[in-house]
C-alpha cells in the first residue's frame, strides 16, 4: 500500500485502523479523514532528527498553510514544534487553539499594516521580513507599540529545486524574499541592522515544495552559510537562527520515490558543520519548515459516486460528490493521486476512467486514467494522501459548502471541523 496507515481487511480499506466505509456512513461524504497518530509520528520524526543532528537548539516549524484548523495547532503544539503562519487568519486560528505564539514565525510576501499590528498583538515570536517596504512598516508599528520585534530576513539563494513552477520559490526572480546574487540581500541587511525596533536574529530561505533532488538543501545551505560568513566578517553580525524552509516531497503514487527525511537531515547537518567550520562562522540554530511531509499522508478523502458515464468509443467518467472545491490540486498542478474503491479492494480493476468532481468546469478532475472495479451510483471512492493543501485550498466554487474533517486516533474518532451548512455559507450575504 502507498502508506503504512492504509490496510485491507476483508476486502475493505482501513485507514488508521478504522473501516473507511463505516466512517463514510457515520459522517457522510465528501469527508476528510485525518490520522492524528501519523501527524504526531511525522512531527517526532522531524524533531528527533533535528535534535540528533543539529543539536538541542534546532527546531521544526510546521508550515501551517498545508492544513490550518484549530486541532492541527493543538497537535503540533503538544509535540513541541513551532509554526510558520502566513496570514492573520492562520494567526487567529493558532491563537484560538492556545498555541504558544512565541514559537510562531510570520511569513508572507505582503503583510498589510493590519496584519503586522495583529501579529504583534497576538504575540507572534518572529517576523520573517520579505522586503524593504515591509521592514520599515514593521519598524514603524513596533515603535508605535513601544516594542522591539524579533525578525529574520527572507533572502533568495538563487536555487532551482526542479519542482513545478508554482512552488519553486528560491530562484533569483522569485516574488519572495530578496536576492543574495544581486547584492540586494546585503543592502536589506544594512537597512534592517540600523532599525532600533527590530532585533535581527537571522535569515530565512525556502527553495520550493515537492523537492526530491538529493543536494538541493546542501546547495541552498552553502549559499546561506557563505552569506552568513560575509555578514560576520564585514559587519560582525552573528546569525543566531538559520531557517532553511520546507519542501521535502511526499509519495502520492506507488510508483513514486520516498524521501528518507532523517537521513537527509543527517547528511545536511554533516555538510553544514564542515562548511561552517571552514568559513569560521558560529553555527546557528537551524530550523526547517515542513508542511506537506507532516500532514499529507495523514489525510484521506472519501467520496460517493454519483454517476458512471460511459461515452462509447471514447472514455468513462466517474463523478463524485466533491471535486476541485475540496481538492484543486489536479486542476492547478496536474498532481498525482491514488484512488481506491474502499468497499471492494480486492475486486478486479476493469473500469478505466477519469474520476471527476461535480463543479461546472471540465478541469474539475480528481485524477484521470484510473483503473477501478465496476462502480455504480452510491458506491464509495477514497483518495489517499490528501492531508496537505486540500482542505487548506478548499473553495466555495459553485457555492459548495466545505467538507468536514474527522480526526482519527487510537482513542476514537472526533469531528475536528464541522461540515459547513448552506446557511453558514451565505452568512455574510446582505
Ligand atoms: N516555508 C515556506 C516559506 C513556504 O512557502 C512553504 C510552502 C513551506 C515552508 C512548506 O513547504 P512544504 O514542506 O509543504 O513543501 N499549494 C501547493 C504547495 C505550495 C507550497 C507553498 N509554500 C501544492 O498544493 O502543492
Amino acid at each position: 500500500m502507498i502508506a503504512t496507515n492504509l490496510k485491507i481487511r476483508d476486502g475493505v480499506l482501513e485507514f488508521a485502523g478504522y473501516s473507511t466505509p463505516a466512517l463514510a456512513k457515520k459522517y457522510g461524504t465528501p469527508l476528510y479523514l485525518m490520522d492524528e497518530q501519523r501527524i504526531r509520528d511525522n512531527c517526532r520524526m522531524y524533531q528527533t532528527a533535528m535534535n540528533e543532528f543539529f543539536g538541542e537548539h534546532a527546531l521544526t516549524l510546521y508550515a501551517s498553510k498545508a492544513a490550518s484548523f484549530k486541532r492541527i495547532y493543538e497537535i503540533v503544539g503538544s509535540e513541541g514544534l513551532g509554526i510558520d503562519v502566513v496570514s492573520s487568519g492562520e494567526i487567529h486560528t493558532a491563537v484560538k487553539a492556545c498555541f504558544p505564539m512565541e514559537k510562531a514565525f510570520f511569513h508572507g510576501n505582503n503583510k498589510t499594516d493590519a496584519d503586522i499590528a495583529f501579529a504583534m498583538e497576538s504575540g507572534v515570536g518572529y517576523f520573517v521580513v520579505d522586503n524593504v517596504e515591509e521592514l520599515y512598516a514593521i519598524e514603524h508599528i513596533a515603535e508605535r507599540k513601544g516594542i522591539v520585534q524579533r525578525c529574520l530576513l527572507r533572502v533568495t539563494p538563487g536555487i532551482d529545486p526542479h519542482t513545478y513552477d508554482a512552488v519553486a520559490t528560491g530562484k533569483v526572480d522569485s516574488k519572495f524574499g530578496v536576492a543574495i546574487g544581486t547584492g540586494q540581500a546585503e543592502e536589506f541587511y544594512n537597512y534592517a541592522a540600523a532599525l532600533p525596533h527590530l532585533q535581527l536574529e537571522g535569515l530565512h530561505c525556502h527553495v520550493g515544495s515537492m523537492v526530491f533532488d538529493e543536494d538541493v538543501y546542501e546547495r541552498a545551505a552553502q549559499i546561506m552559510l557563505e552569506f552568513i560568513a560575509l555578514l560576520h566578517q564585514k559587519y560582525g553580525f552573528e546569525t543566531k537562527i538559520l531557517d532553511l524552509g520546507g519542501g521535502y516531497g511526499v509519495r502520492y503514487r506507488e510508483s513514486e520515490g520516498v524521501v528518507d527525511i532523517p537521513y537527509r537531515i543527517s547528511a545536511l547537518a554533516d555538510f553544514m558543520k564542515d562548511l561552517a567550520a571552514k568559513l569560521e562562522v558560529p553555527f546557528p540554530a537551524v530550523m526547517l519548515e515542513p508542511g506537506r511531509s507532516i500532514v499529507a499522508d495523514a489525510g484521506l478523502t472519501m467520496y460517493t459516486v454519483g454517476s458512471v458515464k460511459r461515452i462509447k468509443g471514447y472514455k468513462n467518467y466517474v463523478s463524485v460528490d466533491g471535486g476541485m472545491t475540496d481538492n484543486p490540486r489536479y486542476a492547478l498542478y496536474k498532481s498525482n493521486y491514488t484512488v481506491f474503491a474502499p468497499e471492494r479492494m480486492e475486486a478486479p480493476p476493469t473500469l478505466h476512467c477519469d474520476v471527476v468532481g461535480r463543479c461546472c468546469e471540465s478541469d474539475d478532475i480528481i485524477q484521470p486514467d484510473v483503473w477501478l472495479p465496476e462502480l455504480r451510483r452510491g458506491d464509495l471512492l477514497a483518495v489517499a494522501t490528501t492531508g496537505a493543501y486540500n482542505y487548506a485550498m478548499a473553495s466555495h466554487y459553485n457555492r459548495i459548502p466545505n467538507a468536514s474533517i474527522i480526526m482519527l486516533s487510537p482513542k476514537g474518532t472526533s469531528i475536528a471541523v464541522k461540515r459547513e451548512t448552506l446557511d453558514q455559507m451565505i452568512k455574510n450575504d446582505v
